[in-house]
Protein backbone atom coordinates (compact mmCIF):
# COMPACT_ATOMS: atom_id res chain seq x y z
CA UNK A 1 0.00 0.00 0.00
CA UNK A 2 1.59 3.52 -0.94
CA UNK A 3 0.77 5.99 2.19
CA UNK A 4 0.55 9.55 1.35
CA UNK A 5 0.27 12.54 3.83
CA UNK A 6 -2.44 14.69 3.02
CA UNK A 7 -2.88 18.28 4.59
CA UNK A 8 -6.18 18.83 6.11
CA UNK A 9 -9.55 17.57 4.48
CA UNK A 10 -11.80 20.34 4.53
CA UNK A 11 -10.12 22.76 2.22
CA UNK A 12 -12.13 21.65 -1.17
CA UNK A 13 -14.99 20.20 0.28
CA UNK A 14 -18.19 22.30 -0.59
CA UNK A 15 -19.92 24.36 1.98
CA UNK A 16 -22.62 22.65 2.65
CA UNK A 17 -20.96 18.51 2.69
CA UNK A 18 -18.27 19.86 4.95
CA UNK A 19 -20.65 20.06 8.20
CA UNK A 20 -22.46 16.66 7.28
CA UNK A 21 -18.71 15.23 6.62
CA UNK A 22 -17.10 16.48 10.02
CA UNK A 23 -20.29 14.97 11.92
CA UNK A 24 -19.88 11.57 9.87
CA UNK A 25 -16.26 11.87 11.00
CA UNK A 26 -16.40 12.28 14.48
CA UNK A 27 -19.36 10.21 14.55
CA UNK A 28 -17.35 7.21 13.45
CA UNK A 29 -14.51 7.43 15.49
CA UNK A 30 -17.40 7.67 18.39
CA UNK A 31 -18.71 4.21 17.27
CA UNK A 32 -15.24 2.42 16.21
CA UNK A 33 -16.76 2.54 12.40
CA UNK A 34 -13.75 2.94 9.55
CA UNK A 35 -15.18 5.09 7.16
CA UNK A 36 -13.48 6.07 3.54
CA UNK A 37 -13.65 8.72 1.53
CA UNK A 38 -13.24 6.91 -1.68
CA UNK A 39 -13.02 6.66 -5.55
CA UNK A 40 -13.95 10.50 -7.57
CA UNK A 41 -13.78 12.48 -4.45
CA UNK A 42 -9.98 11.76 -3.36
CA UNK A 43 -8.79 11.45 -7.38
CA UNK A 44 -10.43 14.83 -7.62
CA UNK A 45 -9.63 16.30 -4.15
CA UNK A 46 -5.58 15.18 -5.33
CA UNK A 47 -6.41 16.74 -8.09
CA UNK A 48 -7.47 20.18 -6.90
CA UNK A 49 -11.01 20.11 -8.35
CA UNK A 50 -14.37 20.71 -6.74
CA UNK A 51 -16.06 18.18 -5.15
CA UNK A 52 -19.33 17.42 -6.58
CA UNK A 53 -20.73 13.89 -4.69
CA UNK A 54 -18.88 12.32 -2.16
CA UNK A 55 -18.44 8.43 -1.96
CA UNK A 56 -18.02 6.91 1.04
CA UNK A 57 -16.99 3.37 2.33
CA UNK A 58 -18.53 1.51 5.65
CA UNK A 59 -15.26 -1.30 6.78
CA UNK A 60 -17.42 -2.15 9.39
CA UNK A 61 -20.75 -1.89 12.03
CA UNK A 62 -24.16 -3.59 12.18
CA UNK A 63 -26.71 -2.20 10.81
CA UNK A 64 -27.93 -0.58 14.16
CA UNK A 65 -24.57 1.46 14.24
CA UNK A 66 -24.68 1.97 10.87
CA UNK A 67 -28.43 3.80 11.17
CA UNK A 68 -26.79 5.86 13.64
CA UNK A 69 -24.15 7.03 12.26
CA UNK A 70 -26.17 8.34 9.33
CA UNK A 71 -28.33 9.55 11.83
CA UNK A 72 -25.67 11.39 13.55
CA UNK A 73 -24.23 12.78 10.41
CA UNK A 74 -27.04 14.20 8.45
CA UNK A 75 -29.62 14.33 10.96
CA UNK A 76 -33.00 12.75 11.71
CA UNK A 77 -34.76 14.41 9.28
CA UNK A 78 -32.04 13.62 6.42
CA UNK A 79 -33.89 11.59 3.04
CA UNK A 80 -31.92 8.44 2.86
CA UNK A 81 -32.46 6.20 0.40
CA UNK A 82 -31.59 2.84 1.05
CA UNK A 83 -30.76 0.00 -1.67
CA UNK A 84 -30.21 -3.25 0.83
CA UNK A 85 -29.60 -5.12 -2.62
CA UNK A 86 -26.60 -3.38 -3.34
CA UNK A 87 -24.95 -2.23 0.52
CA UNK A 88 -25.63 1.03 -0.37
CA UNK A 89 -27.41 3.98 0.66
CA UNK A 90 -27.53 7.90 -0.28
CA UNK A 91 -28.33 11.17 0.99
CA UNK A 92 -29.12 14.08 -0.95
CA UNK A 93 -27.46 17.73 0.34
CA UNK A 94 -28.64 20.84 -1.55
CA UNK A 95 -26.90 19.85 -5.05
CA UNK A 96 -24.87 17.07 -3.90
CA UNK A 97 -25.05 13.75 -3.27
CA UNK A 98 -23.33 11.79 -0.45
CA UNK A 99 -23.61 7.86 -1.38
CA UNK A 100 -22.67 5.33 1.32
CA UNK A 101 -21.45 1.62 1.05
CA UNK A 102 -20.64 -1.25 2.87
CA UNK A 103 -17.49 -3.18 1.36
CA UNK A 104 -18.05 -5.17 -1.31
CA UNK A 105 -16.86 -7.55 -4.23
CA UNK A 106 -18.67 -8.29 -7.38
CA UNK A 107 -18.47 -10.68 -9.63
CA UNK A 108 -20.16 -10.70 -13.48
CA UNK A 109 -22.11 -13.50 -14.82
CA UNK A 110 -22.15 -12.17 -18.08
CA UNK A 111 -19.65 -10.09 -20.07
CA UNK A 112 -22.05 -6.58 -19.59
CA UNK A 113 -24.40 -8.19 -17.24
CA UNK A 114 -24.91 -5.93 -13.84
CA UNK A 115 -22.81 -7.42 -11.81
CA UNK A 116 -23.84 -9.68 -8.60
CA UNK A 117 -22.37 -7.79 -5.40
CA UNK A 118 -21.27 -9.92 -1.94
CA UNK A 119 -19.43 -8.68 1.09
CA UNK A 120 -15.95 -8.31 0.93
CA UNK A 121 -12.28 -6.74 2.17
CA UNK A 122 -11.39 -3.13 1.49
CA UNK A 123 -8.96 -4.72 -0.74
CA UNK A 124 -11.92 -6.28 -2.90
CA UNK A 125 -13.45 -3.22 -2.83
CA UNK A 126 -10.99 -1.12 -4.36
CA UNK A 127 -9.49 -3.75 -6.71
CA UNK A 128 -13.08 -4.58 -8.12
CA UNK A 129 -13.15 -0.68 -9.39
CA UNK A 130 -12.62 0.54 -13.20
CA UNK A 131 -9.43 2.55 -13.17
CA UNK A 132 -6.61 2.83 -10.48
CA UNK A 133 -6.74 7.12 -10.02
CA UNK A 134 -10.57 5.94 -8.79
CA UNK A 135 -9.37 2.86 -6.38
CA UNK A 136 -8.16 5.76 -3.88
CA UNK A 137 -9.60 5.67 -0.37
CA UNK A 138 -9.21 8.18 2.57
CA UNK A 139 -9.24 7.20 5.84
CA UNK A 140 -12.00 9.67 7.72
CA UNK A 141 -11.11 9.33 11.10
CA UNK A 142 -11.15 11.99 13.68
CA UNK A 143 -7.16 13.02 13.77
CA UNK A 144 -7.10 16.05 16.18
CA UNK A 145 -4.01 16.88 13.63
CA UNK A 146 -1.35 15.60 15.34
CA UNK A 147 -1.37 12.30 13.06
CA UNK A 148 -1.31 12.88 9.14
CA UNK A 149 -4.35 11.64 6.85
CA UNK A 150 -2.75 8.53 4.06
CA UNK A 151 -4.82 7.63 0.97
CA UNK A 152 -4.75 3.92 0.80
CA UNK A 153 -3.60 2.85 -3.33
CA UNK A 154 -3.66 -0.48 -3.66
CA UNK A 155 -2.43 -0.56 -7.34
CA UNK A 156 -0.63 2.69 -9.03
CA UNK A 157 -3.40 5.37 -8.84
CA UNK A 158 -1.08 7.56 -7.17
CA UNK A 159 1.53 7.34 -10.01
CA UNK A 160 -1.50 7.13 -12.70
CA UNK A 161 -2.78 10.56 -11.16
CA UNK A 162 0.28 11.78 -11.72
CA UNK A 163 0.67 10.71 -15.31
CA UNK A 164 -2.78 11.81 -16.59
CA UNK A 165 -2.97 8.06 -17.37
CA UNK A 166 -6.32 5.60 -16.69
CA UNK A 167 -5.18 1.98 -15.93
CA UNK A 168 -7.52 -0.83 -15.60
CA UNK A 169 -6.47 -3.47 -13.19
CA UNK A 170 -6.59 -6.57 -15.51
CA UNK A 171 -7.21 -7.33 -19.14
CA UNK A 172 -10.73 -8.31 -19.07
CA UNK A 173 -11.94 -5.16 -17.13
CA UNK A 174 -13.84 -4.00 -20.09
CA UNK A 175 -15.38 -7.22 -21.20
CA UNK A 176 -17.25 -7.35 -17.55
CA UNK A 177 -18.33 -3.85 -18.28
CA UNK A 178 -18.00 -2.23 -21.42
CA UNK A 179 -19.55 0.72 -19.81
CA UNK A 180 -15.99 1.64 -18.53
CA UNK A 181 -15.18 2.19 -22.20
CA UNK A 182 -17.44 5.13 -21.50
CA UNK A 183 -16.55 6.45 -18.64
CA UNK A 184 -13.04 6.14 -19.69
CA UNK A 185 -14.21 8.45 -22.47
CA UNK A 186 -15.90 11.01 -20.23
CA UNK A 187 -13.33 11.06 -17.77
CA UNK A 188 -10.38 11.29 -20.30
CA UNK A 189 -12.28 14.21 -21.17
CA UNK A 190 -12.64 15.76 -18.15
CA UNK A 191 -9.70 15.46 -16.59
CA UNK A 192 -7.28 15.61 -19.99
CA UNK A 193 -6.64 11.90 -19.15
CA UNK A 194 -5.38 8.80 -21.37
CA UNK A 195 -5.74 5.53 -21.74
CA UNK A 196 -2.53 3.28 -20.28
CA UNK A 197 -1.51 0.85 -22.97
CA UNK A 198 -3.02 -2.34 -21.43
CA UNK A 199 -6.01 -0.57 -20.84
CA UNK A 200 -6.07 0.73 -24.73
CA UNK A 201 -5.33 -3.53 -25.37
CA UNK A 202 -7.92 -4.57 -23.09
CA UNK A 203 -10.38 -2.08 -24.83
CA UNK A 204 -9.33 -3.62 -28.37
CA UNK A 205 -10.15 -7.38 -27.25
CA UNK A 206 -13.06 -7.07 -25.62
CA UNK A 207 -14.32 -5.03 -28.68
CA UNK A 208 -12.96 -7.60 -30.67
CA UNK A 209 -15.39 -10.37 -28.84
CA UNK A 210 -17.97 -8.22 -29.25
CA UNK A 211 -18.98 -7.55 -25.42
CA UNK A 212 -20.46 -4.25 -26.33
CA UNK A 213 -23.19 -6.53 -28.21
CA UNK A 214 -24.03 -7.66 -24.27
CA UNK A 215 -24.84 -4.58 -22.78
CA UNK A 216 -28.45 -3.05 -22.56
CA UNK A 217 -29.84 0.10 -24.13
CA UNK A 218 -30.58 1.29 -20.43
CA UNK A 219 -27.18 1.19 -19.05
CA UNK A 220 -25.56 2.54 -22.62
CA UNK A 221 -28.34 5.78 -22.30
CA UNK A 222 -27.29 6.24 -18.51
CA UNK A 223 -23.77 6.39 -19.48
CA UNK A 224 -24.43 9.38 -22.43
CA UNK A 225 -26.60 11.00 -20.21
CA UNK A 226 -24.01 11.06 -17.59
CA UNK A 227 -21.42 11.96 -20.29
CA UNK A 228 -23.84 15.16 -21.80
CA UNK A 229 -24.61 16.12 -17.77
CA UNK A 230 -20.64 16.31 -17.31
CA UNK A 231 -20.51 19.93 -19.10
CA UNK A 232 -22.13 20.86 -15.29
CA UNK A 233 -18.34 19.98 -13.99
CA UNK A 234 -16.05 20.73 -16.62
CA UNK A 235 -16.72 18.10 -18.74
CA UNK A 236 -16.27 17.86 -22.67
CA UNK A 237 -18.95 15.54 -24.32
CA UNK A 238 -16.86 16.98 -27.87
CA UNK A 239 -13.90 15.40 -27.06
CA UNK A 240 -15.17 11.97 -25.06
CA UNK A 241 -17.49 11.30 -28.23
CA UNK A 242 -14.03 11.91 -30.10
CA UNK A 243 -12.54 9.43 -27.97
CA UNK A 244 -14.95 7.30 -28.28
CA UNK A 245 -15.41 7.31 -31.92
CA UNK A 246 -10.85 6.78 -32.11
CA UNK A 247 -11.41 4.05 -29.89
CA UNK A 248 -14.04 2.19 -32.28
CA UNK A 249 -16.66 2.01 -29.32
CA UNK A 250 -19.19 3.88 -31.70
CA UNK A 251 -19.46 2.01 -34.48
CA UNK A 252 -19.31 -1.43 -31.48
CA UNK A 253 -22.18 0.12 -30.36
CA UNK A 254 -24.06 0.82 -33.67
CA UNK A 255 -22.27 0.12 -37.38
CA UNK A 256 -21.63 3.44 -38.48
CA UNK A 257 -22.12 5.40 -35.42
CA UNK A 258 -19.36 7.85 -35.35
CA UNK A 259 -18.85 11.64 -34.70
CA UNK A 260 -19.44 13.99 -37.20
CA UNK A 261 -16.80 17.15 -37.38
CA UNK A 262 -19.52 19.50 -37.84
CA UNK A 263 -21.13 18.72 -34.57
CA UNK A 264 -18.11 19.29 -32.62
CA UNK A 265 -18.46 23.14 -32.79
CA UNK A 266 -22.28 23.06 -31.78
CA UNK A 267 -21.15 20.20 -28.59
CA UNK A 268 -18.22 22.52 -27.64
CA UNK A 269 -20.67 25.43 -27.55
CA UNK A 270 -23.24 23.35 -25.42
CA UNK A 271 -20.54 22.40 -23.08
CA UNK A 272 -19.89 26.47 -22.64
CA UNK A 273 -23.79 27.58 -21.96
CA UNK A 274 -24.03 24.89 -20.13
CA UNK A 275 -20.87 25.74 -18.06
CA UNK A 276 -21.28 29.31 -17.75
CA UNK A 277 -25.63 29.96 -18.84
CA UNK A 278 -26.09 33.02 -20.57
CA UNK A 279 -29.53 32.89 -19.66
CA UNK A 280 -31.36 31.78 -16.18
CA UNK A 281 -31.90 27.88 -17.75
CA UNK A 282 -34.86 26.24 -17.07
CA UNK A 283 -35.49 22.47 -16.59
CA UNK A 284 -33.69 20.87 -18.85
CA UNK A 285 -31.66 17.28 -19.97
CA UNK A 286 -28.47 18.22 -20.99
CA UNK A 287 -27.84 14.43 -22.95
CA UNK A 288 -30.97 15.52 -25.00
CA UNK A 289 -29.64 18.69 -26.23
CA UNK A 290 -26.66 17.05 -26.94
CA UNK A 291 -27.97 14.31 -28.75
CA UNK A 292 -29.72 16.51 -30.83
CA UNK A 293 -26.37 17.93 -31.59
CA UNK A 294 -24.29 14.65 -31.97
CA UNK A 295 -26.50 12.95 -34.03
CA UNK A 296 -28.01 15.39 -36.31
CA UNK A 297 -25.19 15.51 -38.93
CA UNK A 298 -26.04 11.71 -39.19
CA UNK A 299 -28.69 10.01 -41.86
CA UNK A 300 -32.11 9.74 -40.43
CA UNK A 301 -32.13 5.94 -40.38
CA UNK A 302 -29.10 5.89 -38.65
CA UNK A 303 -29.80 8.47 -36.16
CA UNK A 304 -33.33 5.89 -35.42
CA UNK A 305 -31.10 2.74 -34.86
CA UNK A 306 -28.37 4.57 -32.29
CA UNK A 307 -31.83 5.98 -30.42
CA UNK A 308 -33.24 2.40 -30.33
CA UNK A 309 -29.94 0.89 -29.61
CA UNK A 310 -29.59 3.38 -26.30
CA UNK A 311 -32.85 2.89 -25.53
CA UNK A 312 -34.30 6.24 -26.23
CA UNK A 313 -38.43 6.34 -26.68
CA UNK A 314 -40.96 8.27 -27.13
CA UNK A 315 -41.72 11.63 -27.70
CA UNK A 316 -37.78 12.72 -26.79
CA UNK A 317 -36.68 10.43 -29.67
CA UNK A 318 -38.95 12.08 -31.79
CA UNK A 319 -37.59 15.46 -30.93
CA UNK A 320 -33.70 14.38 -31.40
CA UNK A 321 -34.91 12.80 -34.80
CA UNK A 322 -36.11 15.76 -35.86
CA UNK A 323 -33.91 18.20 -34.50
CA UNK A 324 -32.10 18.64 -37.89
CA UNK A 325 -35.05 19.41 -40.10
CA UNK A 326 -36.66 21.45 -36.99
CA UNK A 327 -33.65 23.65 -36.01
CA UNK A 328 -33.06 24.63 -40.43
CA UNK A 329 -36.78 25.29 -40.09
CA UNK A 330 -36.31 27.79 -36.87
CA UNK A 331 -33.03 29.13 -38.22
CA UNK A 332 -34.42 30.15 -41.43
CA UNK A 333 -37.72 31.81 -39.17
CA UNK A 334 -35.26 33.92 -37.29
CA UNK A 335 -33.27 35.16 -39.69
CA UNK A 336 -36.74 36.41 -41.27
CA UNK A 337 -37.67 38.31 -38.49
CA UNK A 338 -38.10 41.66 -37.59
CA UNK A 339 -38.05 42.63 -34.36
CA UNK A 340 -38.53 41.04 -30.47
CA UNK A 341 -42.22 40.00 -31.26
CA UNK A 342 -41.04 37.96 -34.00
CA UNK A 343 -37.58 36.38 -32.27
CA UNK A 344 -40.54 35.61 -29.47
CA UNK A 345 -43.37 33.73 -31.84
CA UNK A 346 -40.16 31.72 -33.24
CA UNK A 347 -38.80 30.73 -30.14
CA UNK A 348 -41.87 30.22 -27.58
CA UNK A 349 -42.56 27.21 -29.25
CA UNK A 350 -39.21 25.60 -28.58
CA UNK A 351 -38.73 23.62 -25.07
CA UNK A 352 -34.87 24.24 -23.08
CA UNK A 353 -33.71 21.47 -25.18
CA UNK A 354 -34.04 22.62 -28.15
CA UNK A 355 -33.30 25.95 -27.50
CA UNK A 356 -29.90 25.19 -26.29
CA UNK A 357 -29.20 23.23 -28.95
CA UNK A 358 -30.80 25.43 -31.51
CA UNK A 359 -28.29 28.33 -29.72
CA UNK A 360 -25.24 25.96 -29.83
CA UNK A 361 -26.01 26.04 -33.66
CA UNK A 362 -26.69 29.19 -34.93
CA UNK A 363 -24.59 31.73 -35.94
CA UNK A 364 -22.84 34.63 -33.81
CA UNK A 365 -26.15 36.88 -34.47
CA UNK A 366 -28.70 34.89 -34.09
CA UNK A 367 -27.40 33.33 -30.64
CA UNK A 368 -27.30 36.87 -29.60
CA UNK A 369 -30.83 37.20 -30.88
CA UNK A 370 -31.76 33.77 -28.66
CA UNK A 371 -30.14 34.82 -25.57
CA UNK A 372 -31.76 38.67 -25.46
CA UNK A 373 -35.09 36.40 -25.97
CA UNK A 374 -34.17 33.74 -23.20
CA UNK A 375 -32.55 35.95 -20.63
CA UNK A 376 -34.93 39.61 -21.25
CA UNK A 377 -38.07 38.61 -23.27
CA UNK A 378 -39.54 35.54 -23.05
CA UNK A 379 -40.59 35.95 -19.11
CA UNK A 380 -41.73 39.45 -19.81
CA UNK A 381 -45.70 39.72 -19.18
CA UNK A 382 -48.04 41.60 -21.12
CA UNK A 383 -49.92 44.87 -19.95
CA UNK A 384 -53.39 43.05 -20.83
CA UNK A 385 -55.00 40.26 -19.76
CA UNK A 386 -57.46 37.27 -21.56
CA UNK A 387 -60.08 38.67 -19.07
CA UNK A 388 -59.44 42.65 -20.29
CA UNK A 389 -60.19 41.13 -23.80
CA UNK A 390 -63.64 39.84 -22.49
CA UNK A 391 -64.12 43.08 -21.04
CA UNK A 392 -63.31 44.40 -24.15
CA UNK A 393 -66.25 42.32 -26.27
CA UNK A 394 -63.59 39.82 -27.48
CA UNK A 395 -64.44 35.83 -27.59
CA UNK A 396 -63.62 33.29 -29.38
CA UNK A 397 -60.59 32.50 -31.34
CA UNK A 398 -59.81 36.46 -31.87
CA UNK A 399 -58.92 36.82 -28.39
CA UNK A 400 -55.72 34.46 -28.68
CA UNK A 401 -54.79 36.37 -31.81
CA UNK A 402 -55.05 39.41 -30.10
CA UNK A 403 -53.03 38.33 -27.22
CA UNK A 404 -50.04 37.47 -29.52
CA UNK A 405 -50.13 40.79 -31.57
CA UNK A 406 -50.46 42.55 -28.48
CA UNK A 407 -47.53 40.28 -27.32
CA UNK A 408 -45.24 41.10 -30.11
CA UNK A 409 -46.68 44.46 -30.16
CA UNK A 410 -45.14 45.22 -26.72
CA UNK A 411 -42.05 44.07 -27.09
CA UNK A 412 -41.29 45.66 -29.98
CA UNK A 413 -42.31 48.71 -28.46
CA UNK A 414 -44.90 49.47 -30.24
CA UNK A 415 -47.01 49.14 -27.10
CA UNK A 416 -46.34 50.69 -24.06
CA UNK A 417 -49.28 49.82 -21.69
CA UNK A 418 -52.42 48.23 -20.91
CA UNK A 419 -54.50 51.25 -22.27
CA UNK A 420 -52.73 51.15 -26.02
CA UNK A 421 -52.81 46.78 -25.29
CA UNK A 422 -56.64 47.22 -25.22
CA UNK A 423 -56.38 49.81 -28.34
CA UNK A 424 -54.89 47.44 -30.64
CA UNK A 425 -57.14 44.61 -29.33
CA UNK A 426 -60.45 46.67 -30.03
CA UNK A 427 -58.57 47.47 -33.89
CA UNK A 428 -57.96 43.94 -33.80
CA UNK A 429 -61.73 43.30 -33.48
CA UNK A 430 -63.20 45.86 -35.70
CA UNK A 431 -60.89 44.26 -38.79
CA UNK A 432 -61.79 40.57 -37.69
CA UNK A 433 -65.48 41.89 -37.67
CA UNK A 434 -65.04 43.79 -41.10
CA UNK A 435 -63.38 40.83 -42.47
CA UNK A 436 -66.42 38.28 -41.75
CA UNK A 437 -68.87 41.35 -43.21
CA UNK A 438 -66.47 41.13 -46.67
CA UNK A 439 -66.77 37.77 -46.73
CA UNK A 440 -70.69 36.96 -46.37
CA UNK A 441 -71.78 37.29 -49.81
CA UNK A 442 -69.20 35.07 -50.84
CA UNK A 443 -70.25 32.50 -48.06
CA UNK A 444 -74.12 33.02 -48.79
CA UNK A 445 -73.42 32.71 -52.84
CA UNK A 446 -72.05 28.78 -52.26
CA UNK A 447 -75.14 27.72 -50.27
N1 LIG B 1 -17.31 2.15 -10.84
C1 LIG B 1 -16.76 1.12 -11.59
N2 LIG B 1 -17.37 0.70 -12.74
C2 LIG B 1 -18.53 1.27 -13.13
C3 LIG B 1 -19.11 2.30 -12.40
C4 LIG B 1 -18.46 2.73 -11.24
O1 LIG B 1 -15.70 0.62 -11.23
N3 LIG B 1 -19.13 0.85 -14.25
C5 LIG B 1 -16.62 2.60 -9.62
C6 LIG B 1 -15.57 3.66 -9.90
O2 LIG B 1 -14.41 3.31 -9.23
C7 LIG B 1 -16.15 4.93 -9.31
C8 LIG B 1 -17.13 4.42 -8.26
O3 LIG B 1 -17.54 3.14 -8.70
O4 LIG B 1 -15.14 5.73 -8.75
C9 LIG B 1 -18.33 5.31 -8.07
O5 LIG B 1 -19.00 5.49 -9.32
P1 LIG B 1 -19.48 6.91 -9.79
O6 LIG B 1 -20.06 7.65 -8.66
O7 LIG B 1 -20.27 6.73 -11.02
O8 LIG B 1 -18.07 7.51 -10.24
P2 LIG B 1 -17.27 8.76 -9.71
O9 LIG B 1 -15.86 8.51 -10.13
O10 LIG B 1 -17.51 9.04 -8.26
O11 LIG B 1 -17.97 9.92 -10.46
P3 LIG B 1 -17.42 10.73 -11.63
O12 LIG B 1 -16.75 9.75 -12.50
O13 LIG B 1 -18.60 11.33 -12.34
O14 LIG B 1 -16.51 11.73 -11.03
Amino acid sequence: MTEFATPELDVVIPDDLAKPLDRLRDAASELGISLYLVGGPVRDWLLQRPLVDIDLLIANGNPKSIATLVRKGFGKDAKVREHPQFGTMSVEIGEHRVDLATLRKEKYPRPGALPVVSPGTLEDDLSRRDFSVNALALPLRKGGGEEPISVIDLGSGLVDLGESTLRVFHPRSFHDDPTRALRAARLAARLGFGLSRGARSALRDALRDGAFGGVSGDRLRREFIKLFTDCAVGGHPSIALVHLDKWHVLAALEPGLCTHASSRAPLRRLEKVLATPQWRVREHRPWVAGLCLWLSPLSAPLRRRTLARLGVRGDTSVRVLDFAKSCQRWIKELKGTRGRGAVDLVLAELDEDQLLALYATCEPLLRRRVVRWAAEDRDTRIPVSPRDLLNANLSGPVVGVALARIRAAYLNGEVANREEGLALAREILRRSEAGKRGRRPKDAGRN
